[in-house]
């Protein structure tokens, strides 16, 4: 199954993803984490890219599209894409990608999520440093404050996670982005599934994939 799984900044993308790894067993890339691990390599490109998210502009559609189209030509099998294709140019170079792989989609999952909401979620969220497991300090609390459950490391937070910073990627997200939703309405070739994020995320979980599933049937 190939999957993109859209939603503004903090809709949940990558605590589902979790979800829906342990699920179907696919891939998950996010452009998100691949523009981090760039710039934690330390690389020329690496310190760009940071300079850009922090302030929760878009990276430029030429870099976004050759990283991604590597990322993606590399895995076999399953595919779960969070936050790539975040403009129309970036959606049109994925179909080419995937229908020169002989693999298109299989659907388009969004996450619904309200603005206030959304602040309040990633000014809360704290992550793994090594694994990028996600946390929240109030909805997805660790067993020990600031301590991952898993690996005992302390808890990081993203330098974009900024309320100033979320507000102007939301802005970004509803001028850029959003138009890529009824990009894949109009064209019609793979199913949108709405999928509302202001539940708990067992909640989200079990509606995406409810909806999956009933798709691929
Ligand atoms: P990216 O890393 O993709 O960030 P984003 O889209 O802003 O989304 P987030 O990762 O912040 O949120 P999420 O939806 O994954 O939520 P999460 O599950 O963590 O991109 C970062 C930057 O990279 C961009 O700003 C841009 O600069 C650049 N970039 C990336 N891709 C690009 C592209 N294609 N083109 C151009 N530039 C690109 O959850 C958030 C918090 O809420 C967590 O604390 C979690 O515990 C909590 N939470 C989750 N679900 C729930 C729930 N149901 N109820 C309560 N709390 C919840
Ligand atoms: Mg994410």
């Amino acid at each position: 199954m190939r999957v993109v799984l859209m939603g503004p900044p903090g809709a949940g993308k990558g605590t589902q993803a979790e979800r829906l790894v342990e699920k179907f067993g696919m891939t998950h890339l996010s452009s998100g984490d691949i523009f981090r691990a760039e710039k934690s390599s330390g690389s020329e490109l690496g310190e760009k890219l940071a300079e850009i998210m922090a302030r929760g502009e878009l990276v430029p559609d030429d870099i976004v599209v050759e990283m991604m189209a590597k990322a993606i030509t590399a895995v076999d099998g399953g595919l779960l894409l969070d936050g790539f294709p975040r403009t129309v140019a970036q959606a049109q170079s994925l179909d080419k990608t995937l229908d020169e792989a002989g693999s298109p989609l299989d659907a388009v999952v969004m996450i619904t999520a309200d603005d206030e909401a959304i602040v309040e979620r990633i000014t809360g969220r704290r992550s793994c440093p090594s694994t990028g497991k996600i946390y929240h300090v109030k909805y997805m609390a660790p067993k020990v404050e600031g301590i991952c459950d898993e690996t005992g490391e302390k808890l990081v937070q993203r330098d974009d996670d900024k309320e100033e910073v979320v507000r102007e990627r939301l802005k970004n997200y509803k001028m850029q982005t959003e138009p890529v939703v009824a990009y894949y309405r109009d064209a019609g070739k793979v199913q949108v599934i709405e999928v509302n994020g202001m539940q708990t995320p067992d909640e989200v979980a079990a509606e995406t994939v409810a909806a999956l599933e009933a798709q691929g049937r």
